[in-house]
């Protein structure tokens, strides 16, 4: 009300302000103007009359002198006409001359003269010209009556006043009017944003409704939709919004850094066109959701042939491309190093000996070399875009070992988490490789170290336990090593719920029919997938092997069954990958003659990268969906089949030896290697009634809802928080004598 008040104070003066000051301006204006009027008037009436008044003055008719000044004052505006001599007498004048005029009341000059003359309360204006005859000169004078202008210049003042009232109430009109609509539109807004917010759907509001209420409005939507809810819990329900209330709440200003080898866009030249492309990426998928919920940027290698035409001159560009949320920095390697610290050390060293797929690893010294010389580069890269001394650091995976460390002597006051994507191995397994003590000595520079599974950080810290001098504190998970804490934890990584790719899609039976016209499946058909990338670890030969078993023992099911798998070529530059190409595609055909025909093809190949859309339909056209890794720190791909089935509907066969299978007892846990039960297991899906296939996949939507991808990323935010609260207090005790100490650490009890 105050406020209104005030407002209200503030227009009246403005409106005052204008009344008093443009009226009289306007007054003066037409007075001034007025007066230029009179003058050339005058001069006007003078001219047309000096011919006749000067032959009549050198002929001193006074008779007709008199008649053409009268003639002359028949103007309204002209009160008088006279003649003053060159003596200062007035010889000739009109009756309407004023007794008190004298010709001391004119400019008696060479040149027209005007002055003002106050005849009682009359204003007058004296025009006087200059006149010379054959023996007399004088002055022809004219006076004025000026009062009309006055009568003038009041009138305008009326005018003016009224035209700007006009003006005012319309504009007060409009302006009221459009502020009812916009006020209208805001209270809309408003009332849905809190309305969302109390169907606990905050994350939905439309961030452009909100945005006239500015980023503090948006933060009491947060405050109203978590309140005092716990951050920590079964319970909590993990959203975007969740997410930056913890960053908020927990971490408030900090920044989030996050490095990974895959970038999560990449342009390619394509001919004359540059095209976007999501690479095929558990690790991607995952990490995108987070970093466009809480902004910050993105370090990884620009792999794409247009990436460099992309960026700014600080190798940066802001995405996702159209809505940009966050900063991707891209790295640009060689070819020797992308060879030596890529393909080499990362996958054919870290990769194989950490899958334990009885794949010989491949530990060459110069690769090793540019392992380390790559990191280094990254951790340079990395302090370089950190805008402060802690900010959040998110290590992604194995070919990064060596950054943890490089960046704790660059920021030692920065919070590393060091997020392992694949399955760390026993010991004993570790244990071959050359260079484990500067590994484990550089991943114990994180302040925390994670894994997808309890299980493999028990590896992790049997193998810190077995090759370095660290004080391992199993109870609480925590090693310190070098003066440094790390926390071990398993954080199981997750998709984001609901999934982007879920937006758009068409209903089940619309997708079926699309996907079985595509392949040219008849309705009757049943159909298996498998999607990923086209790799030794996903177990995709043990899984033909076992279709194949499974056909030669149920022969009925032929022209019945098709299984698709899609399998996106990765890394192929190494042997061993194009070795499972060519063998896989040996296999299928040898399949495909053993059980199909000229019209069936049991197994359908497709060799090439599938777009996060396509996958989610063909997930929903699917019977059933087979995950037969035979290691896997987490495998995404199955909680992605199961996020895709909206109709509760569908099998998911899945390997024990996935991180996923943890999360999710009720898929049909099978074991890759034993490829009889893998076949059995095919039947127990194909037979499974609906009944069942629901309540299993209710369960599992259930488990991947809850645990998603922002629960993975909020939970790692959340230790790291803690962590840093304790450093502080830590420092803060640490500065202080010890008889304050323990003042300080009484009032922290407190
Ligand atoms: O599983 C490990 C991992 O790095 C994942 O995080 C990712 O999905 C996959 O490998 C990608 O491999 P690359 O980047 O070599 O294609």
């Amino acid at each position: 009300m105050k406020l209104v008040i005030r407002y209200a104070v503030l227009a009246a003066l403005l409106v005052a302000a204008t009344v008093f000051v443009i009226p009289p301006f306007a007054a003066s204006f037409i007075e001034q103007w007025s007066e230029r009027d009179i003058e050339s008037r005058s001069l006007l009436a003078f001219n047309s009359a000096l011919d006749e008044f000067t032959a009549l003055l050198e002929q001193k008719d006074s008779a007709k002198i008199a008649a053409l000044f009268e003639r002359m004052a028949l103007d309204e505006r002209l009160l008088a006409v006279g003649f003053c001599d060159d003596q200062g007498r007035l010889l000739y004048a009109t009756k309407m001359m004023p007794k008190r005029f004298t010709c001391a009341q004119a400019i008696l000059k060479n040149t027209p003269g005007f002055s003002d003359w106050e005849s009682g309360r009359q204003r007058l204006i004296v025009s006087s010209f200059p006149v010379v005859a054959h023996d007399a000169r004088g002055h022809v004078i004219l006076i004025n009556d000026f009062s009309f202008a006055e009568r003038r210049s009041a009138q305008a003042r009326v005018w003016a006043v009224v035209v700007l009232i006009g003006i005012a109430a319309l504009a007060a009109g409009l302006v009221g009017a459009a502020a009812i609509l916009l006020g209208r539109h805001w209270l809309h807004s408003f009332r849905h944003a809190v309305d969302q917010v109390r169907l606990g759907r905050g994350d939905m509001i439309d961030m452009a409704e909100t945005a006239p209420f500015g980023p503090e409005f948006r933060r009491l939507l947060r405050e109203l939709q978590f309140g005092n809810q716990p951050v920590e819990g079964p319970d909590v329900e993990w959203s975007p919004a969740m997410l930056r209330h913890v960053l908020a709440k927990k971490l408030p200003g900090a920044q989030v850094i996050v490095v990974s080898n895959r970038e999560p866009y990449i342009h390619n030249r394509n001919g004359d066109d540059i095209v976007m492309q999501r690479p095929a990426s558990g690790l991607v998928a995952a990490l995108e959701p987070i970093m466009r919920a809480c902004g910050g940027t993105w370090v990884a290698h620009g792999s794409g042939s247009a990436d460099r035409a992309m960026v700014d001159r600080f190798d940066r560009i802001g995405v996702p491309p159209g809505e940009p949320s966050y900063v991707l920095r891209r790295v640009w390697l060689s070819d020797e190093e992308q060879n030596g610290y890529y393909y080499g050390f990362a996958n054919e060293g870290l990769w194989p000996l950490c899958h334990m797929v009885f794949v010989r690893p491949q530990f060459r010294e110069s690769d090793w070399a540019q392992y380390k010389l790559v990191n280094a580069r990254y951790a340079q890269v990395i302090a370089s875009e950190a805008k402060g001394p802690d900010p959040i650091i998110l290590v992604q995976d194995y070919h990064f070992a060596l950054l943890p460390g490089l960046l704790r002597a660059k920021l030692p006051r920065a919070t590393i988490i060091t997020f392992w994507h694949i399955p760390w191995p026993n010991p004993e397994m570790f244990g071959i490789c050359p260079w484990k003590e500067e590994i484990l000595a550089s991943l114990l520079g994180s302040s925390v170290i994670g894994f997808h599974t309890r299980f493999h950080c028990n590896n992790f810290l049997d193998t810190v336990d077995r090759f370095m001098e660290a004080r391992n504190d199993r109870e609480r998970s925590i090693i310190t090593f070098g003066g440094c804490e790390s926390l071990v934890r398993s954080y199981p990584i997750s998709i984001e719920w609901p999934p982007a790719a879920t937006a758009g899609q068409r209903p089940i039976a619309e997708c079926r029919a699309a996907v079985r016209e595509r392949l040219g499946l008849a309705e009757h058909v049943r159909l298996g997938v498998g999607i990923e990338r086209f790799d030794y670890t996903k177990g995709i030969l043990d899984r033909l092997r076992a279709i194949d078993a499974f056909l030669c023992d149920h022969p009925e099911w032929k022209s019945k069954l098709v299984f698709m798998q899609v399998a996106a070529p990765t890394r192929s530059k190494l042997a061993i990958y194009s070795a499972l190409q060519q063998e896989a595609a040996a296999l299928v055909r040898e399949i495909n003659a053993r059980h199909g025909s000229a019209s069936y093809q049991p197994i359908m190949l497709i060799v090439r990268h599938y777009e996060p859309a396509e996958i989610f339909e063909v997930f929903r056209a699917a019977d059933f969906c087979i995950v037969s890794s035979l290691h896997d720190g987490m495998n995404l791909v199955a909680k992605e089949f199961v996020a895709a089935r909206d109709d509760m509907q569908g099998v998911l066969l899945l390997s024990q030896f996935a991180g996923a299978s943890r999360e999710l007892p009720e898929a049909l846990i099978v074991n890759p290697y034993d490829i009889r039960s893998m076949a059995e297991a095919l039947e127990q899906a194909l037979l499974m009634p609906e009944a069942e296939q629901r309540e299993r996949m209710r369960l599992m939507r259930d488990i991947v809802r809850l645990r998603n991808v922002y629960r993975w990323a909020g939970q790692m935010l959340l230790d790291a928080a803690d962590l840093r609260t304790r450093s502080r207090i830590m420092q803060m005790v640490s500065r202080q004598e010890p008889s304050r100490r323990l003042v300080a650490m009484r009032s922290q009890v407190g």
